[in-house]
């Protein structure tokens, strides 16, 4: 959501500004813009629109510059236009301004400052930054820098110019994330690693209410007494390539064939040979054993991760689970008790509302376990305990791999807890994990079904709704598919719990309608049967996913059945989800979506 980028140093800053924002496209935007020096002035170039639309602008200007930031947002105050987007200017034309987030209290700010002759150009939180920091600037950015976070409240990732410092770029963060690049040839900063990746793979975190002064020579990050904090550089330990579409059409395509070596990565160094779990994490055993209750509580797909979570906890552990939306947590006053464990599931590691979730846990007194993508990410660094999915860098919107190896880590969890609290022996905690090890060969096998799913995609295409039905972790899973086919084709879908279907839904069958049924749950097989046959009776087509083991009751009564490799009952998850992210995604490039930025939707979700 809003991505922002920042180069300064010895090359030409524009097609390095351009480069970054391509790269943080995924994030989801609507319009982009660029601030640069240009003859000792701030010269802003915005629009509404996507890059293309930018570069065009750009294209008529013969500009050569070292210094600037660039943007592109998600419209959240005001809408895409563009006096809208960002950078914003002060009045004067001093300070330009890039912000992700959101200024909660900017309606009484405008008021102030609009009191004291400042004229307001944009419909946007943003610009009453670029105002109150002219308003408070004294000589030194840094120092009215200060003075304006104690003036705004919500959430905000900054850049800022200063047109009598040319060459240095301001940036500060709180709740929204930002990084700084380090190079020989230049500094940098960006919502994400892959603006940078091309130029460096080393960078700086800047903590929340830190400060950054970006130069050409050095970057010098302060905290909010004006103090400098000492850093180490970190290292990204992954590829340019990884970040790269390497011959897919689309990122999406390539991160759902990236699964079974996702799995390997994530699962490997947490098990040993001889089938035993090792989370490296600092829970005693006593803590399992005394758990109470679980919460795990995560948004979009990781919340669908979550609803997977609870059925296998409480098969396996025995222990009650609640899967909450972190956006209804925050504010639902949950109980919580001392014994309680959080378990919070990000991929990006900055999703607002699960970062909120995880803190009101933490002020309970909760310990809160969390599994993330994101290395350092403030869901990470907030956490008392992380689990990182070793999934790689994720760009398509629409997740895949993420998923399955958030998935994939629930299931150690599980068994995990399971073994330490007697609930299962340990043959058969090794037996369970020996399961998990053998997913990503079977995974491979269910990926080599994608003529046929392709096929299935092509008679479903042109659909206006497509219904998902299941039992039990086949529900949790028909979530997460009818979310796939719902964000990245438009096609209205629904996702139910099959036996709920005689309340409600089932009126809305009618002839032709397409039902998804999830069979893959051997016990449920001969309820899914009627659930089936309900379907039909009504004019529905059905499309049944099931396993080797419960093709046969099914199958005759379904007019396509899918086949899937067995697997014990409780890991069928991870094989289903590729199946319908295969399905959604051939659905999607037939009707010549933009798979990988579907409209109104970003990857990154940092604000509320
Ligand atoms: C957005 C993304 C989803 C993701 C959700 C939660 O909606 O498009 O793919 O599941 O945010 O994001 P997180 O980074 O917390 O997993």
């Amino acid at each position: 959501m809003c991505g922002i980028t920042g180069y300064t140093g010895k090359e030409n800053a524009l097609p390095i500004l351009m480069e970054g924002l391509k790269k943080l496209e995924y994030r989801g935007y609507d319009s982009a813009g660029v601030a640069i020096f240009d003859e000792g002035n701030i010269k802003v170039i915005k629009t509404r629109g996507r890059l293309t639309v930018l570069e065009d602008k750009l294209n008529g200007l013969t500009i050569s510059t070292t210094c600037g930031i660039g943007h592109t947002r998600w419209a959240t105050h005001g809408e895409p236009t563009d006096e809208n987007s960002h950078p914003h200017l002060s009045n004067n034309g001093r300070f330009a301004v890039v912000h992700n987030g959101i200024i909660e209290n900017y309606r009484e700010l405008k008021e102030k400052l609009t009191g004291k002759g400042y004229v307001f150009l944009s419909d946007t939180d943003t610009e009453v930054i670029a105002h109150l920091i002219d308003y408070y600037y004294n000589g030194d950015i840094v120092e009215a820098l200060i003075k304006v976070r104690t003036k705004i409240r919500g959430s905000y990732a900054l850049g800022i110019l200063n047109s009598e410092l040319p060459g240095e770029i301001i940036a500060a963060r709180k709740d929204s994330p930002l990084i700084a690049g380090t190079s020989e040839d230049g500094n940098f900063i960006a919502s994400d690693i892959p603006a940078i990746l091309s130029y460096t793979r080393d960078y700086y975190i800047i903590g929340d209410d830190e400060i950054a002064r970006i130069r050409p020579e050095g970057i010098e990050i302060f905290n909010s007494d004006y103090e400098l904090v000492p850093k180490s550089p970190l290292r990204v330990d992954w590829s340019v390539e990884s970040a790269e579409k390497c011959g897919y059409k689309h990122f999406m395509l390539k991160e759902i064939h990236e699964q079974p070596r996702a799995l390997i990565n994530t699962v490997s160094p947490r098990v040993s040979d001889d089938c035993g779990i090792d989370l490296e994490i600092n829970v005693t055993p006593e803590f399992l054993t005394d758990i109470n209750r679980i919460h795990i509580m995560a948004c979009g797909s990781a919340a669908h991760v979550g609803q997977v979570g609870k059925y296998i906890i409480e098969r396996l552990a025995r222990i009650p689970v609640e899967c909450d939306l972190a956006s209804e947590f925050r504010y639902r006053f949950p109980i919580l008790k001392k014994n309680d464990l959080c378990i919070v599931i990000s991929q990006s590691g900055e999703t607002a509302d699960t970062l909120a979730a995880l803190r009101e846990a933490k002020r309970r007194g909760v310990r809160v376990l969390s599994i993330v993508n994101v290395v350092g990410s403030t869901i990470a660094r907030e956490s008392d305990e992380v689990l990182y999915t070793w999934a790689g860098p994720e760009i398509a919107v629409a997740t895949t791999k993420a998923y399955s190896t958030q998935l994939s880590l629930v299931y150690l969890i599980a068994v995990h807890i399971a073994k330490t609290r007697g609930e299962i022996s340990d043959s058969d905690a090794r037996r369970l994990v020996s399961e998990i090890k053998e997913l990503p060969e079977k995974l491979n096998q269910v990926l080599a079904k994608t003529a046929e799913l392709q096929y299935l995609s092509s008679r479903f295409y042109n659909l206006r709704d497509i219904f998902f039905i299941g039992r039990g972790v086949d529900f949790a899973v028909a979530l997460e598919g009818s979310l796939k086919l719902k964000e990245i084709s438009y096609i209205r879908s629904e996702a139910y719990a099959a036996g709920e279907l005689k309340h409600g839904t089932i009126a809305l069958i009618e002839e032709g309608s397409l039902v998804i049924a999830l069979v893959t749950q051997t016990a449920l097989a001969e309820k899914m049967l009627g659930n089936i046959r309900e379907v039909k009776a009504r004019g529905a087509r059905v499309l049944t996913i099931a396993t080797q083991a419960t093709a046969e009751a099914v199958s005759e009564a379904s007019d396509y059945c899918l086949m899937l490799p067995c697997c014990y009952d409780m890991f069928t998850p991870s094989l289903t989800v590729a199946a319908l992210q295969l399905f959604a995604y051939y659905i999607a490039a037939a009707r010549g979506c933009d798979v990988d930025k579907p409209k109104n939707l970003a990857k990154s979700v940092t604000v509320e």
